[in-house]
């Protein structure tokens, strides 16, 4: 029992990017990999809860017992299946890399190359973590932030405004840490503020690291 302390228990994951349709044959996307949500999955899994895996497009195929994949490509998709999913869980993590804007309309056809210029109109997509943050009871919510500058004050503003138990602060300033990286280094920032900073580590092991607090407070 030692081993599995988040038996019984169920959480959604949102990873990956998300791909936002332009015509049938292009869209706008970004280098997420999916391999930080991909590794807090397998470890919430490995500690014996029950994980719904929301995922954009994403290379990664790692299938564990416990993880229920649901596969989606926009963030429009990927908040629907959140919606569907969040009422039934007891934690939250939000990895996902989502698009902050979509095409506002898709070209039902490829579109052919004529002028010289071309514009997109993009419009905002939801912001889904916010939208559970709001909830009138959510489950204990994890969120990310990638920050370029004001890192520590950008970050406590994003976990008042989303309302996170738990912010992970991710350094783009590391060699060590962003998209694409197999090695991640993180700041955790709880709800009363604290914050606690971790070395550079690999994306697995940073995934324990978070997972071990946030045991420490449903426990
Ligand atoms: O506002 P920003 O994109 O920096 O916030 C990042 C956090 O919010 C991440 O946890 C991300 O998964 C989540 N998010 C979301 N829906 C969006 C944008 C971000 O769930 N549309």
């Amino acid at each position: 029992a030692a081993k599995m302390p988040l038996r019984g228990k169920k959480c959604l994951v949102t990873a990956g990017p998300t791909h936002e349709a332009i015509d049938p044959v292009r869209f706008i996307g970004n280098h997420s990999s999916g391999k930080m949500g991909m590794a807090i999955a397998l470890d919430l899994a490995d500690r014996g809860a029950e994980v719904f895996l929301i995922m954009g497009p994403s290379a990664l195929n790692q299938p564990h017992d416990l993880i229920e994949r649901i596969d989606v490509v926009s963030a429009m998709d990927m908040k629907n299946a959140v919606d569907e999913y969040i009422t039934s869980v007891d934690i939250a993590v939000f990895s996902a890399a989502v698009a902050d804007y979509r095409p506002a309309t898709v070209s039902d056809h490829k579109i052919k190359k004529a002028t010289d210029t071309l514009s997109i109109e993009l419009v905002k997509n939801p912001d889904i973590l916010a939208g559970v943050g709001a909830m009138q009871k959510p489950p204990y919510l994890v969120g990310f932030a990638l920050e370029t500058n004001n890192e520590m004050e950008h970050a406590f503003a994003k976990a008042e405004k989303k309302n996170t138990d738990l912010l992970v602060l991710n350094s783009m300033r590391d060699e060590e840490a962003g998209f694409n990286k197999d090695t991640n280094k993180i700041t955790l920032i709880r709800r009363d503020k604290s914050s606690r900073e971790f070395p550079a580590k690999s994306k697995v092991e940073v995934a324990k690291d978070i997972v071990d607090e946030i045991l420490k407070d449903i426990m």
